[in-house]
């Protein structure tokens, strides 16, 4: 069993605190992923969990046990990191047995046994060269590798000392997108074939979406939310997570409140040109508050259907093929704020650049956040996912 559990984890460098008190239930065998802008603290985290930084203050357990004290080789925990780091003077296969060789045993069963036979470091190697198609190449130098395959080997040197856990630092981001989509298939197939729990960082959307049971989005320091990807594409808990998940980004409008109902409100946006009543949890907002409007980008569409309406002019049009994306203008007549505002239509969409389109989208695909960020729209209101302003 492997469970891991942060609980009140903070990190300083110095007198500068950069964790600001993290709670994380990882299950075992679960896939979870950690999200966030450059600088939110994703990679210290991780290299927290791996033992490589003391933490500050908190609590990380690892099946049960408090491990805080522990050494990285004790945890039982292997890391794959963005640059493979190889032995560049050994082969694939040296490097991948290397270490097998080492290791001593800890509280926790130890990375592995120094005893271990050279048979049985033979067998793990072929095993795990055979699951990522690397025993052809288990003679070559990393030199004469491709990235991808490099990162197979790192991946693989991690897998032959059977860690109870495996963490990831952005391992695909030095990848060509072809290569990046096979290797992540790999990363999928090898998590239901060894049954381990991952943590995996990554700035990737997709990734983040395919790959995880759990996504913690991270934001300053701070969990920003914590659920299924599903959950945070249809409830994110905030505005920086509705505006992080979901590419291109949700759309934000901002308005005022003109009428508060027991399950809705009217809000007019600041343009003053649309109204609409909105299937929200008023909460404690007042007349007059003010509030963001969320739209994703593929829930609005032409027509002048069920709701939410409004028409404006196209400033650009991007073709990708199977959809195309219509930016449209914010000028001074326009309904829309300051923000650029995105449209995702299907490709055969015949819209060009200065045309005028009017578009809408139902009820239930907007998002309406109040002044501090937090959803209105939500269900829950579970107040650990929604990211605490520093003072
Ligand atoms: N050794 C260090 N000394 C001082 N500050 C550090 C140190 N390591 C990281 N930091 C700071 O901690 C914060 C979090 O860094 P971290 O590397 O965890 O970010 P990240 O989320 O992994 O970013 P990226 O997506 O760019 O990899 C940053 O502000 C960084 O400058
Ligand atoms: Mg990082």
């Amino acid at each position: 069993m492997a469970d891991i559990k942060l609980s009140g984890i903070r990190k300083s460098y110095g007198s500068s605190e950069v964790l600001h008190g993290i709670d994380i239930d990882v299950k075992d065998g679960e896939f979870v992923v950690f999200v966030g802008p450059s600088g939110c603290g994703k990679s210290t985290l991780l290299r927290l969990i791996a033992g490589l930084e003391t933490i500050s203050d908190g609590e990380l357990q690892i099946a049960g046990q408090k491990v805080n004290d522990l050494t990285p080789s004790q945890r039982k925990i292997a890391m794959v990191f963005q640059s493979y780091a190889l032995y560049p003077h050994m082969t694939v296969y040296q490097n991948m047995a290397f270490g097998l060789t080492l290791g001593k045993k800890g509280p926790l069963g130890g990375l592995l046994g120094g005893g271990e036979n050279k048979k049985m470091i033979e067998e793990k190697v072929h095993k795990a060269a055979a699951s990522l198609k690397l025993e052809p190449l288990l003679k070559r130098y990393p030199r004469e590798l491709s990235g991808g395959q490099r990162q197979r080997v790192a991946i693989g040197r991690a897998i032959v000392r059977d860690p109870n856990v495996f963490l990831f630092d952005e391992p695909l981001s030095n990848l060509d997108a072809a290569l990046r989509v096979n290797t992540r298939l790999e990363i999928a197939r090898l998590h239901q074939e060894l049954e381990a729990t991952i943590i995996y960082v990554t700035h990737d959307q997709v990734e983040a979406m395919t790959l995880a049971d759990k996504i913690v989005v991270l934001n300053d320091g701070y969990v920003a939310q914590c659920g299924t990807p599903l959950e945070l594409y249809h409830q994110p808990a905030n505005k920086f997570v509705a505006g992080f998940i979901g590419s291109p980004s949700m759309n934000f409008l901002e308005a005022t409140v003109t009428d508060i109902g027991p399950e809705d409100i009217e809000v007019v946006l600041s343009s003053g040109k649309v109204k609409v009543r909105l299937p929200v949890l008023p909460g404690d907002l007042a007349l007059d508050a003010r509030v963001s409007i969320g739209i994703r980008p593929e829930h609005l569409q032409e027509g002048s259907g069920e709701v939410f309406r409004m028409s404006s002019r196209v400033k650009v049009v991007e073709q990708l093929g199977e959809a195309s994306y219509l930016y449209l203008e914010n000028g001074e007549d326009d309904p829309f704020c300051n923000e650029p505002f995105c449209v995702k239509t299907n490709g055969h969409s015949s819209i060009r650049t200065g045309d005028s389109v009017d578009i809408c989208a139902a009820l239930s695909a907007v998002h309406v956040f109040n002044a501090s960020g937090i959803a209105l729209t939500r269900t829950t209101t579970d107040s650990r996912y929604i990211a605490p302003r520093r003072a």
